[in-house]
């Protein structure tokens, strides 16, 4: 097992982007002892009917970070995202700073590059990426040493990111109202999920947890924010007294009833190469749609 450095008396300061086309939230978090800060889960607009990508929502957040005189180290993704497109790539260029993710990376890649049936000019090795993280690596953002925990389940390769004491669970976990993500994509497994969750609640009880979604279930306002303690108390997916088999009992049988999420054509085409938009072999910025191939 690995031993993680928590850290709690490092208090990041968190500012959270609400994004309502794909009920995403996006954070910058910033150092408490310096100007530098990551940007987690960023999203790039797509309106997909039309074929049309804009920047309002990157923009927002970098707006943000010039007006702070922030400057961004980092570039998190969390996982490789099914609902929304990332805007690293985008935000990189107007602030800099390093993109990365998971070094499962390679394995969504993989399964995606047949689906989509990508050839051979498509790099199935991360290097899209400027770091792939393993299971316990650590990295600068100014005076704060970040930790990565490999969690998969959802996906192959998601990570949730502590900084200090605030940890970033990408969709590992949801507000305790909202449960758990779903564990049916390729390469998803909701035991794994199970597992991982249970790494995440090992971490102290007033360590802060921020989600990557809400939906808002049974009508209420937005959220984005607990605690370990919380979560384990009350989350009605793996809070007390749930046993891995019920979970993996209610993951199997609730997941059978989902659609697919409405962008996640657009969405795995871009995030798997960084947040780029694959081109045509003209040069043109084009994405494909796999018939019956999901
Ligand atoms: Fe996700």
């Amino acid at each position: 097992m690995t031993t993680y450095p928590v850290n709690m008396s490092v208090k990041p300061e968190v500012k959270a982007f609400f994004d309502e086309a794909t009920w995403t939230i996006s954070y910058v978090v910033k150092d408490p002892e310096s100007n530098k800060c990551a940007i987690v889960d960023s999203v790039m607009d797509i309106d997909y009917a039309a074929g049309r990508i804009t920047y309002e929502s990157a923009d927002e957040i970098i707006q943000y970070v010039q007006d702070n005189d922030l400057e961004v180290e980092w570039l998190i993704e969390t996982h490789v995202h099914a609902d929304h497109l990332s805007a690293a790539p985008y935000i990189q260029q107007k602030t800099g700073g390093k993109i990365g993710i998971g070094e499962h990376i390679k394995t969504v890649q993989d399964v995606f590059g047949k689906v989509f049936n990508e050839g051979t000019e498509f790099q199935r090795d991360g290097s899209q990426f400027d770091a792939l993280f393993t299971d316990g690596d650590t990295y600068e953002v100014g005076s704060m040493k970040v930790f990565a925990m490999h969690t998969p389940g959802h996906t192959p390769a998601c990570m949730v990111h502590v900084f200090g004491d605030a940890a970033f669970v990408g969709d590992t976990l949801f507000m305790p109202d909202g449960g758990s993500a779903r564990a049916d994509f390729p390469g998803g497994d909701a035991g794994i999920l199970f597992d991982s969750i249970q790494k995440v609640l090992e971490l102290p009880d007033d360590m802060r947890l921020f989600m990557c979604h809400d939906y808002g279930p049974n009508g209420r306002d937005i959220q984005w924010e607990t605690t370990v303690g919380d979560e384990k108390k009350h989350n009605i997916h793996v809070g007390e007294g749930k046993t891995k088999e019920d979970f993996v009992k209610f993951r199997t049988e609730r997941d059978a009833q989902l659609a697919m999420p409405r962008l996640i054509i657009p969405s795995l085409q871009v995030n798997m190469r960084a947040g780029e938009i694959p081109r045509d072999k003209d040069g043109n910025p084009m994405l494909k749609v796999p018939v019956n191939g999901l």
